[in-house]
């Protein structure tokens, strides 16, 4: 096998990976699942998923992807499948931010107006040529982040842009915090009502941590390719996890205080960053800048991950192929730019299409995050459970026992990959099945 390229630095693989997590599902996603589905209850029962289900998927993950195991080969085209249906949406929310983004530099975002803010909204989703062009712009720039490789594509513009997006959340969290009746945000976030628990908000649960982790994508095992052997496995991926979740949580302290402060709403929905916060903005104090801010941060959060996920067909067929970077490139994101039209068109030539009863984006984004994600992550913990000797598992996650770890939790992590992580995800997705059914 030829060569590969490998991350400069743990710190580069680091970056790398939080910037493939933290993205639009921190910033779009998770605070208006929280909101939908009754705050504190959602993020226990998340936090609880993301530290006892996932990080031993993602270590498999890593494992699997580092060891290079030839019988990995169908795990890989499931993951590229799974890429390229996340990679399709994602990329028309992408261009969306892209278009706030123009309209927030330009003064143009930011409204009191509800029916303003809504024609806006509606005008970026459903235009004739706008959501197309912004998806593909959004395209072209992951497009040319990728050209430079390795490290001097993904690393080099991951150190420089996730300090970046820690900052400026931050600051935007902290303006959010001291607006007069923020406290009943917080309140939100932090008082569980436990009795919105039902099926539906465990499998949104267990959908948005395998999606905001960034897990059965096949973007951990591609980055865990281009790990070298004596990388930490466990301190670099639960860094990355740790990372992710604090940044979802400070989104979420950035935008339900100021959603409570300013008597809306917590349960919009998709709208909640593009309606509902541009509206808040503009009883801030400098909400013009906040806007920029949102919008920028929004945008950069998204191509960091979206580099990740391209990334994954483009060394698939680099590898399986022989490809070169800039042929996989081409090939790869045409395919993705099909699909994204199909998605972004789904909210106005293709409006009334529906599959499923979906329409096809939220068929696009479902599809992912509820199936192909899940399934992708079985197949990766029953293969590094029960296809691989625990040996080679514990020898790889220790990094050829060079690095020790606490038997107990090598232990838990092993029973975890072995029986406990496939019961959930196969329990969780059957319940998904049968009261889907059962509702329609
Ligand atoms: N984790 C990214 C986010 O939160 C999305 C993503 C999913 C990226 C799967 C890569 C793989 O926005």
């Amino acid at each position: 096998m030829a060569k590969k390229e490998t991350f400069n630095s743990s710190f580069g693989l680091l970056v790398a990976l939080a910037g493939s997590a933290v993205g639009l599902g921190n910033l779009w996603r998770f605070p208006y699942l929280v909101g939908t589905n009754g705050g504190a209850a959602f993020i226990i029962i998340y936090l609880i998923f993301v530290f006892f289900l996932c990080l031993p998927i993602m270590y498999s993950e890593f494992v699997l992807g580092r060891r290079r195991h030839a019988g990995i080969k169908n795990i890989r085209i499931l993951s590229v499948i799974s890429a390229i249906c996340v990679i399709s949406f994602y990329s028309v929310v992408g261009g969306w931010s892209i278009g706030y983004l123009l309209k927030a530099l330009t003064f143009s975002v930011v409204s009191p107006s509800s029916e303003y803010l809504e024609a806006v909204y509606q005008q970026t989703l459903g235009g004739a040529w706008s959501p197309i062009i912004n998806a593909f712009i959004f395209i072209a720039i992951t497009f040319s982040v990728l050209l430079f490789g390795v490290r001097k594509g993904i690393e080099r513009y991951s150190k420089f842009m996730m300090p970046m997006l820690f900052l400026i959340i931050i600051a935007i969290a902290s303006y959010s915090l001291t607006l007069p009746g923020a406290s009943k945000g917080v309140s939100f976030l932090l008082k569980p009502d436990f009795s919105k628990v039902n099926a539906d908000m465990l499998i949104a649960a267990l959908g948005q941590a395998f999606f905001s982790l960034s897990l059965g994508c096949g973007t951990i095992l591609t980055y865990a390719s281009y790990t070298k052997k004596s990388e930490n496995i466990i301190k670099t991926s639960s860094l990355s996890a740790l990372s992710d979740t604090i940044f979802a949580i400070i989104a979420g302290l950035a935008i339900m205080p100021a959603v409570f402060a300013f008597g809306i709403s917590p349960s919009e929905g998709p709208g909640l960053a593009f309606v509902t916060l541009p509206h808040i903005f503009s009883q801030m104090a400098g909400g013009q800048i906040i806007a920029i801010l949102f919008f920028v941060t929004l945008f950069i959060a998204a191509v960091t991950s979206s580099i990740s996920l391209l990334e994954v067909p483009v060394s698939y067929l680099m590898d399986k192929h022989r490809l070169s970077r800039k042929s996989a490139l081409i090939l790869s994101s045409s395919l993705v730019l099909c699909f994204a039209v199909l998605c972004a068109l789904s909210f106005g030539l293709l409006k009334g299409v529906t599959v499923f009863g979906f329409s096809i984006f939220d068929g696009f984004d479902k599809l992912s995050a509820n199936v192909l994600m899940p399934i992708t992550g079985l197949a990766v913990v029953l293969y590094a459970g029960w296809m691989m000797k625990k040996k080679d598992f514990i020898d790889e996650i220790t990094s050829g026992h060079t690095i020790k770890y606490k038997s107990l939790l090598l232990k838990y992590v092993y029973v975890s990959v072995k029986y406990i992580a496939p019961i959930v995800i196969l329990l969780i997705m059957l319940m998904g099945i049968f009261y889907t059914s059962i509702k329609h």
